[in-house]
């Protein structure tokens, strides 16, 4: 029988006879790649160990003088886990309500089947704050848009007349949804899907901000079309904004052939782009909304689906549900997400920062036009692509950043998203600024 010792707290936390404090870099890499799925090709001799304020983080790297396991040094949080911490690391509010609901308010763990006080507290705040009838609660992000997939498809059948199995979604090509089957089956990412098919069926692919495409795939198939699930920007692709009145138009049309827009603001949502929801910036309602990431402050993951009366009405006992989805913990931890942003005033913050961010891109796109292409970002959802060549590489930038105090990570090739938490100070956004200005011109 194997014989297996946990013991201690963080650096002090022994597995059998490994103290985790004890690890250098390159031993965290070993067991990662030896142990691990190898899904990911994280930043080499790197280890993220803890927080130091909302926007700074601690990490290992080797010791240039080779004696001690590693050294520590700050880093800059650029990237905050993909817009999930828009609240800023260990949020305050957050993190109080939930120590003190875990220790004060004896906060239990039940699932839905049963009642809990803290549902309607949920509902309430979510409802409120997305300005739509409903909310369902979810656990992982991509359970937002696979869950808009379902409900679409039933409302199709059920409210628009949709014959029976011939929906179709209509996805945008170059989206990222997530990594379930039905994320990917949306996907036009080779790497995600290469020998994962077959794949859900029902789905057409059309051009993202091509409102003439979308407008001659309405007009072909508009009568089984029961949703156009997409991105308002597209976080992954490398922030890519659609023209001004892209939007408006999608909505009419929507409206026109009776067509649900459900909008997957997982990564643009919680203030990110310098509104509450990246939709309000166009001056549309969505009849779906997906949300994930920073609904749980970085706490927790939380994600949901809000949405029209008569949408979310097609759901029945059993046809839906999951263990974690809006359990107790789940449900705290958004509202005072929830609060944080509008406490915070996060979204007007995520507008003063991006400006100070995006001028600064635009002063590097001055100096260095023969390496920055395009920079692009709404709030303090940005990036800059350089131009395609092999010394412009996005990895290499992202080392060379981290050399400079900033975590930052490639999103293709050779663009670089700029992410932080939205309590960024200016200084700290002038510190990024610097490092990417000092990397670019050395490239
Ligand atoms: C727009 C969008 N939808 C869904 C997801 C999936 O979220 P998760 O990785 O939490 O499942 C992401 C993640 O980056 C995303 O950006």
């Amino acid at each position: 029988m194997t014989q297996l010792a946990i013991s201690g707290y963080g650096d002090d936390l022994m597995i059998n006879d490994v103290r985790i404090g004890d690890l250098s870099p390159q031993e965290h890499e070993n067991i990662e790649k030896k142990m691990g799925g190898r899904n990911y090709h994280p930043l080499e001799n790197v280890v993220i160990s803890k927080v130091k304020d909302s926007s700074t983080l601690i990490a290992r790297r080797p010791d240039p003088e080779q004696v001690k396991a590693y050294i520590e040094e700050e880093v800059i949080d650029g990237l905050c886990c993909y817009s999930a911490v828009n609240q800023g690391q260990l949020n305050e509010l957050i993190v109080d309500a939930v120590v003190h609901h875990l220790t004060i308010e004896k906060l239990p763990t039940v699932p839905r089947s049963i009642r809990h006080k803290y549902m309607s507290a949920f509902l309430l705040a979510a409802t409120g704050i997305t300005g739509m009838d409903r909310v369902v609660p979810k656990v992982a992000g991509v359970e937002a848009p696979d869950l808009m997939f379902k409900l679409s498809r039933r409302w199709g059948y059920r409210v628009k007349g949709v014959p029976p199995n011939e929906a179709i979604v209509v996805a945008a090509k170059g989206n990222f949804h997530g990594r379930s089957m039905t994320a990917i089956s949306m996907s036009d990412d080779q790497i995600a899907r290469d020998d994962f098919g077959p794949f859900v069926p029902g789905i057409e692919m059309v051009t993202y901000n091509d409102i003439d495409a979308l407008k001659a795939l309405f007009e072909d198939k508009g009568n089984r079309i029961v949703a156009y699930l997409v991105e308002p920007i597209q976080g992954e692709a490398g922030v890519i904004v659609p023209d001004d009145d892209y939007w408006p138009r999608v909505a009419e049309l929507c409206k026109k052939y009776d067509i649900l827009l459900a909008l997957d603001e997982v990564q643009t949502g919680f203030a990110r782009t310098g509104a509450n929801f990246a939709h309000q910036l166009y001056g549309i309602k969505p009849d779906l909304m997906g949300c994930g990431k920073a609904a749980g402050g970085g706490i927790l993951p939380v994600s949901f689906v809000a949405g029209r009366d008569d949408v979310i009405g097609v759901l029945t006992p059993g046809s839906e549900g999951s263990t974690f989805g809006g359990y107790p913990l789940g449900a705290v931890v958004s509202v005072y997400s929830i609060k944080a942003m509008i406490d915070l005033n996060l979204a007007e913050k995520a507008r003063i920062r991006g400006k100070q961010l995006m001028d600064r891109f635009e002063n590097m796109k001055a100096e260095f036009p023969d390496k920055i292409k395009e920079i692009r970002g709404r709030g303090l959802l940005t990036a800059f692509e350089m131009h395609n060549q092999p010394q412009l590489n996005g990895h290499r930038v992202s080392l060379e950043l981290l050399k400079q105090g900033v975590y930052a990570k490639e999103t293709h090739h050779s663009t670089v998203r700029i992410a932080p938490a939205l309590t960024i100070s200016a200084d700290q956004i002038d510190q990024i600024a610097d490092a990417i200005n000092k990397v670019i011109r050395e490239l």
